[in-house]
């Protein structure tokens, strides 16, 4: 592949890890390809962006890499415009459409009792005592940020320190919640943020720690949680990049108070779009019940350390107790994501196997940096970051 002078200062490059064959393919064919011009994509149907002739590579630094690594998915040739050669494939089978048949033959689209069951697989497969899903990891981390604040475990003013690389809506719910953020830099290598950098950035504001597992990489959670305890401070997951890594055999997204996941399309599991999230702490798992549907106690059990029902199902039905949303996943969501789970641990088998590849397609090139793993990864995607010295030059 001709690199081109954009590579110029230490461009980063995100291969996503295919739960498939194609990917190996993919890979294949970017390495043969030619490239002068080249655009920017994380969804190359709906979102492609020429690099701005106004952008200066060369003033990019170290506080820019949330630009690098999110607003720069993957780097292609212009050619494929046309081809649209996709970021992702989806993972479907007749599993997954024949689940998705039956809701509709069913005519019981709104959250029922798929959500239900998907829930309780969900919660079993990760080892946490609730799961509860929601329209969106987005959503998902909505209502931790709810949770947290009507349950009175933070107040609003509250700083939360946020690892400074991540997807928008990891960082959107903390301030439209009223929380402060505080942007926490991650390490090159394993672009996750250290236990060291995080102490540093505690000031006597912070209240909590809004973890992301970047790329499928999981945190050193060992010496995070001590952080947390020594200070302490609540810790919470975004773990809507890494479903399926574990830390010292323990999954990803259960460390936190409550962890966030996304099973958008491209995602480890695909629900069309949906979000999970999961927590032991039975309190505010009643409080998200409630949050995701208009602040109402329908969803909730008749006693509750939030509330206690009257028996009186139909005041029940329409008894709201606080600032809710309706962030509420659909059957068909719900039905596909069971179908999905079964084939988890095969996806991420084959996504480490992909990295592997990935990993040994480019060994030769020893100032690549590419990223290093805490634990086991669910390779999310694959980071590759390229030293200024390969500016307009080729590799094999
Ligand atoms: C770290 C992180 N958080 C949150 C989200 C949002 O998830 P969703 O697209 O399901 O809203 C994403 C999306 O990829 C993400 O990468």
């Amino acid at each position: 592949m001709k690199l081109a002078p954009l590579f110029d200062h230490g461009l980063s490059l995100v291969f996503s890890c295919y739960d498939n064959e194609d990917a190996v393919r993919d890979f294949d064919v970017m390495k043969d390809y030619p490239v002068n011009n080249y655009f920017f994509t994380r969804s190359l149907e709906y979102n492609l962006r020429y690099v701005p002739k106004s952008l200066k590579i060369n003033q990019l630094h170290d506080d820019d890499y949330d630009y690098i690594m999110h607003g720069i998915d993957m780097v292609l040739p212009k050619v494929y415009v046309d081809k649209m050669w996709g970021l992702s494939n989806d993972t479907w089978g007749a599993e997954e459409l024949n689940a998705a048949h039956s809701v509709i033959d069913s005519r019981f689209f709104t959250m029922g009792k798929k959500v239900k069951q998907y829930e309780k697989i969900f919660a079993k497969k990760f080892g946490s005592k609730y799961a509860i899903m929601s329209n969106s990891g987005s959503s998902a981390n909505l209502l931790t940020m709810a949770a947290l604040l009507y349950s009175g475990r933070l107040k609003r003013g509250d700083e939360i320190l946020v690892t400074a690389v991540s997807w928008s809506t990891t960082y959107f719910p903390i301030s439209q919640m009223g929380f402060k953020i505080r942007f926490v830099d991650i390490n090159i290598e394993t672009l996750n943020v250290d236990a060291e950098t995080l102490e540093k950035a505690i000031t006597p504001a912070t209240r909590a720690v809004m973890l992301v597992n970047l790329l499928g990489n999981p945190n050193a959670f060992d010496a995070i949680q001590a952080v947390c305890d020594k200070h302490n401070l609540l810790l919470l997951e975004d773990n809507c990049e890494s479903m399926g890594a574990t830390y010292n055999g323990k999954m990803a997204g259960t460390f936190g108070l409550i962890g966030s996941f996304s099973t958008y399309f491209s995602h480890h599991l695909c629900t069309m779009e949906g979000g999970m999230n999961v927590t032991d702490d039975e309190e505010l798992y009643h409080y998200m019940l409630s949050i995701r549907s208009h602040g109402w106690t329908r969803h909730l059990p008749k006693e509750s350390s939030i509330y206690t029902k009257l028996d009186d199902p139909f005041y029940e039905s329409f008894n709201f107790i606080m600032p809710g949303f309706n962030v509420r996943p659909l059957e068909i969501e719900a039905a596909t994501g069971i179908e999905q789970l079964n084939k988890l641990d095969d996806f991420i088998e084959q996504r480490r196997k992909n990295a592997i590849l990935f990993k040994e397609s480019i060994e030769s090139e020893t100032d690549f940096l590419t990223q290093k793993e805490i634990g086991k990864s669910s390779w999310f995607g694959f980071a590759i970051i390229l030293p200024a010295r390969v500016a307009g030059s080729s590799i094999s």
